[in-house]
Parts: C-alpha cells; structure tokens; sequence
C-alpha cells in the first residue's frame, strides 16, 4: 500500500509516543474528599466505598497527612454531626465538626489548600439540601441564609475555596456578599454549577448519611435529560454570581458538559468523580474483572482530555501515588 498518512508512526515506541502525548494528571490537580464525624470514634470506613472512611477528628491528621505525603495539596472536607435538625444548625455551627476539623488541619498544615463542601442535607433531619415547607417543598430563598452562614463560618475557621453543592438558585451571590462583608473577600467559591439529580451519589448517602428522608433532589438538582444549553445557562448565572470555578457533577457521564464549560468560559473547570463511578470501579477490580489502576489513570486522562483543569476525586491519593511509582 502506498499510504501518505501512517498514523502507526507516531505510536511506535514508548518514546515517540511520550513525545506525542499531550494530557497529563498532576497530584497538584486533585483535590481529595475527607469525611469528619462526630458519630465514631474510630475510623469507619464506608461499605459502599471501600477503602474511603469517615474520620473522628482524632484520627483525621493522619489522612490529611497520607494526602499531603503523596503530592495531593487540596482537600474538601464533608461533615456528619451527631445531632441533626430541620433548620441543619450544626452546618453553620462555630464549634460544627467541619468548623473544628478545618482549625486542626489548618494548624497542622498551614499550606494546604481547605475547601469544603457548603450544602445542608447532611446536617437537615430531612436530608433535603434547604428548609422546606410543612407540605414537604424545598425552600428555595430562606435557605440562602443558612448557605451563607455556613459558608461564613467554614471560612472563618480558616477554608480557602467554598464549595456549595445545594443547587439552590441565587446562593453564590449571596454567599459571595456574605463572605465580602465579613472581611472574607480573599476566600474564594467553587461552585457546583451543573450538579445532576443522579443516580450516582448512592454511595456518597451512606458515606455522609445524606439520603433525602423522603422525595428526591429532582426539583433542585439537574435533569439528566436536560440538554446543553440549561447547564450552560446554571453555569453562566454561578459565573455572573462570582463562583472562582465551575464545577460540572458527575464527571463519567458528563463529559460532554465538561468539554462545552471548557469551551465557552474562562473559570477553571472542575469535575467531581463521583461516589458512583468510585464504587463500581472498586467492585469490577475486586471481581478482578478490570485492573483498576489502568481504568482509574484512562479516567482521569478521560477528564483532563474532556476539558477539565481540577478533579475532586476519591482516588486522588491512588493516582498520586501511582504517578510517583511511574506507573501510570
Ligand atoms: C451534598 C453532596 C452530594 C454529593 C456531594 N455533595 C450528594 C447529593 O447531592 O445528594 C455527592 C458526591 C458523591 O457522590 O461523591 N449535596
């Protein structure tokens, strides 16, 4: 065959095809979720999520610590409160377990990047992500308050980057004036901008005891069957509220969303590997049905090829380690 393009010829050897590459997973990149409980006082790992735990504050340094030995300089702290409320009052608590884990690690690394996820549902008795009425409807504009509260408080103990997850309209704006008015101007949002009602945070629920008591987020969280131009849209309205980032939840099955966010704004563009996507790669590679380090490194190339600068992500301190080991 006379062939004027060989494609073959740039996949030759390791060298040409290093050469050739151009997506590459920095541990500086990823950011690694941390659960804190007030429920436990040893570590409890989570069934779902094998090899992810919920920590007492007592043992929390050590995971900061394996995070920060393997190259991961950022974490996003979730909380699970031994009292729950209606109104979530220990979200916004000043001695509220994420207000005191943040103070720990920050005294213990000072340069570590803190976010933490601002939402509701895991400190609500209802497990909603806002107030809700008698009939059981989730409150939009009264919940704003409360978002903002705990953003105040998160970064008063001393979190750099805010992350709310609620989907709640309006709250990155006032969470922003919030923050600005108690001096906290140099903290920075990253919001959940297009955050899916989806099937995969089924892990997550039992990792932070999150799950709604009764209904479902679909009347706050994205539509999975909603198309392109409504993210585009949430995401426009977080940008133009003053979110620092863009935060497109899940990641897997959302890729498309991650590549348009890329495309038409100028934020750094995160995505969240979600509970889901971990677990069903843990359960294939426990079955020895897939080799989890070549699926979990083809992932995240799938995501920083897709657009994505930032990935939250359960296997962070894996991949870290993995790239250290020159494994990938
Ligand atoms: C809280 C929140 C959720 C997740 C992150 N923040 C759950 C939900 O919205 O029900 C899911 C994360 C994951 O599945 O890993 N609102």
């Amino acid at each position: 065959m006379k062939l004027t393009h060989r494609m073959r010829r740039l996949r030759r050897t390791p060298a040409i095809r290093r050469m050739v590459q151009n997506v590459y997973i920095h541990p500086e990149d990823m950011i690694y979720p941390i659960f804190v409980t007030e429920l436990a006082d040893q570590p409890q790992e989570v069934s779902s999520m094998p090899g992810v735990y919920q920590f007492p504050l007592d043992h929390v340094l050590s995971e900061v610590d394996r995070c920060v030995k393997a190259g991961v300089e950022a974490i996003m702290l979730f909380g699970l409160p031994a009292e729950k409320d209606p109104q979530g009052s220990q979200a916004y608590a000043e001695d509220g377990i994420v207000q005191e884990a943040i103070r720990k690690i920050r005294a213990a690394y000072p340069d570590l990047i803190i976010s933490t996820d601002v939402c509701l549902c895991e400190y609500t008795s209802h497990g909603h992500c806002g107030m809700i009425t008698a009939e059981g409807q989730v409150q939009n504009d009264v919940t704003l308050d409360l978002l903002a509260k705990t953003a105040v408080s998160h970064a008063r103990a001393g979190a750099d980057i805010l992350s709310p997850s609620d989907m709640m309209d309006g709250r990155v704006g006032v969470i922003r004036q919030a923050l600005d008015d108690a001096g906290f101007e140099h903290v920075s949002i990253m919001a959940h901008c297009a955050k899916f009602a989806s099937a995969f945070y089924g892990p997550f629920r039992d990792a932070a005891d999150s799950a709604p008591q009764f209904g479902d987020r679909k009347s706050y969280q994205m539509d999975p069957a909603s198309g392109t131009r409504q993210a585009l849209q949430e995401i426009a309205l977080d940008v133009d509220e003053g979110t620092d980032f863009i935060i497109i939840k899940p990641a897997l099955a959302y890729l498309d969303l991650v590549n348009q966010a890329a495309e038409n704004f100028l934020q750094p563009i995160v995505t969240y590997n979600v509970s889901g996507e971990y677990a069903m790669v843990k359960a294939a590679a426990q079955q020895g049905w897939i080799d989890e380090k070549k699926v979990v490194m083809e992932m995240m190339k799938a995501f920083k090829r897709a657009g994505a600068d930032i990935i939250i992500t359960y296997h962070a301190i894996d991949v870290a380690t993995w790239l250290k080991e020159g494994q990938q």
